[in-house]
Parts: C-alpha cells; sequence; structure tokens
C-alpha cells in the first residue's frame, strides 16, 4: 500500500459539500443507477481484476453494490469522505453479507487515500467534477502507474459539459412512507472552468414541506475531446461505453 495517509484524527481534506444534503443522496440518487448500474456491469463483468477494485467517492454505496454484483469475488475499497454519506454506505455494507468481508471503506479524499500498488478496477461516478483539472492529472498518473495489465477505470461525465446557464428543474424525487423527498437543481457558470450548481432538497408531507435544505458546490467541467487529450498525455485511452447518452467510459492503460 501506497499513499500520503494523513494520521487517524485527521481523516478528510476534502470539504463535505454533502453535509447537508446527506440524507437526501442515497433515495435520489439510486433511480440513476436503475440505468448506470447495468452499463457498469456490462464493462466489468468480463475483467478479471488483477487488483483490489476502488470506487472513488461512493457516496450511499449504490455503485459499490453494483460493482459487488458484478464482481462476487473482488475486494473493494470504497472511498467516501463525507461523513454522512458514509454512514449510509456502511449501512449497505454492512446489510449485504456479500459485500461485508471484502468491502473496505476509506474516509479519506481519493488523493489522500493510503491505496494498493496494483488496482484491478477503479470506478469514478458522478464525482469527477469535484476535482480540479490539477487533481484530474494526478489521477490520470495514478490510474497509468497503478492500473494492473488488463485492468480499468469506468466514470461517467455529466452534463453539461460547458459554461452555461442551467435553469432550476426537478432532478429526482423519491418517496418513503408517507413522506416525498426532491431535489431542485439550476446552475451558473462561475469562471475558471467551473460551475456552481445550487441544489434545493425539500421534504414533503402531501402538500407540506417540512424540512428545506439549500446546498451549493463548485463543478469543474470537463468535455469528452479534453479528457481523450488529459488522458493521452497520461498513456492512458478513453473507450465510450453504450449507450452514449449516459455519458460512461472506460479508461484503459494504452
Ligand atoms: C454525487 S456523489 C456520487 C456518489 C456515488 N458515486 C454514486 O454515484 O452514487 C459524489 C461523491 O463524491 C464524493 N467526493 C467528493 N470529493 C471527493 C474526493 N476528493 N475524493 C473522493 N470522493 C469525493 C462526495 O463525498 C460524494 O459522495
Amino acid at each position: 500500500m501506497r499513499g500520503s495517509a494523513p494520521s487517524s484524527h485527521l481523516r478528510s481534506l476534502v470539504t463535505d459539500e454533502y453535509a447537508e444534503s446527506a440524507e437526501y443522496i442515497d433515495i435520489l440518487i439510486s433511480p440513476f443507477w436503475d440505468d448506470f448500474g447495468p452499463v457498469l456491469a456490462d464493462a466489468i463483468k468480463a475483467i478479471d481484476p488483477a487488483g483490489p477494485v476502488i470506487d472513488i467517492g461512493a457516496g450511499s454505496g449504490c455503485g459499490t453494490l453494483a460493482i459487488g454484483d458484478a464482481l462476487p469475488m473482488a475486494e473493494i475499497f470504497a472511498v467516501e469522505p463525507s461523513a454522512g454519506l458514509r454512514s449510509a454506505l456502511l449501512a449497505k455494507v454492512n446489510a449485504h453479507e456479500s459485500l461485508r468481508d471484502r468491502v473496505t471503506v476509506l474516509p479519506e479524499g481519493f488523493l489522500e487515500a493510503e491505496l494498493p500498488d496494483r488496482l484491478g478496477l477503479v470506478v469514478a461516478m458522478n464525482v469527477i467534477g469535484h476535482f480540479s483539472s490539477a487533481e484530474r492529472r494526478d489521477i490520470w498518473k495514478l490510474l497509468a502507474e497503478r492500473l494492473a495489465p488488463g485492468g480499468r477505470a469506468v466514470l461517467n461525465l455529466q452534463p453539461p459539459s460547458e459554461a452555461v446557464d442551467i435553469p432550476e428543474a426537478l432532478a429526482s424525487t423519491g418517496s418513503i412512507g408517507r413522506r416525498r423527498y426532491e431535489c431542485r437543481a439550476r446552475a451558473e457558470p462561475t469562471g475558471d472552468g467551473t460551475l456552481t450548481w445550487h441544489m434545493t432538497y425539500r421534504t414533503y408531507q402531501g402538500d407540506d414541506v417540512v424540512d428545506q435544505r439549500e446546498v451549493s458546490y463548485s463543478w469543474h467541467l470537463v468535455a469528452e475531446p479534453q479528457l481523450r487529450d488529459e488522458l493521452a498525455q497520461a498513456g492512458l485511452r478513453l473507450h465510450p461505453l453504450e449507450p452514449t447518452d449516459l455519458g460512461m467510459y472506460a479508461i484503459t492503460r494504452t
């Protein structure tokens, strides 16, 4: 294992942008996994990972579960710096006997986590915009150095890839018992290749709003040609996955 492991009391150096919204995330992101899950499973099922799997920014564990099902023998490191989301992740891993013995949950940011020297698969779903271009360069370098022969990474690019205004719209909704949870999202360009997303999370009982949270965070834009370029500079290749409207890609060593 290599990496600049922080002492345990330091934990994550990453700002927790999900501290306010954590209880909403699993409910509101899981519907997207109905589409992402089968594509991810298809992209990884044939690989025989000659090293553990890393789930970068595992969130509440929807992807971790999909990886665990597709690769029933693989050891998985689920890296999740947000304490609230890590609670949901740990609960999901603990609830699945097939995961409990082989998923290790790491509380640092990906670039601060102590990771194995050889990696079979790296998954970065719905997370790459949290990394600046300099941080992405570090990620590609790490992949180029540590991906095992035959290994790969899988990630997605979330639209938009350009600095444009996104008017507010319903992003996701889901119900638990008598309550309905929703997220509305809008975004505005904030220069230097970033958008600022403004999310409003609400809980309804009937027509009454019983909880409301406002969260804003910065998202680094990257389009496919730029990503292809960055990867090529690190000696890596980008392969779009079908259906292409999901914006999912596999990355291999050249
Ligand atoms: C939109 S959520 C996606 C969660 C999960 N991958 C999914 O698709 O269900 C983004 C996740 O990235 C995590 N994250 C943000 N910065 C990170 C970093 N530097 N290293 C690792 N994870 C990070 C957040 O805490 C959050 O859980």
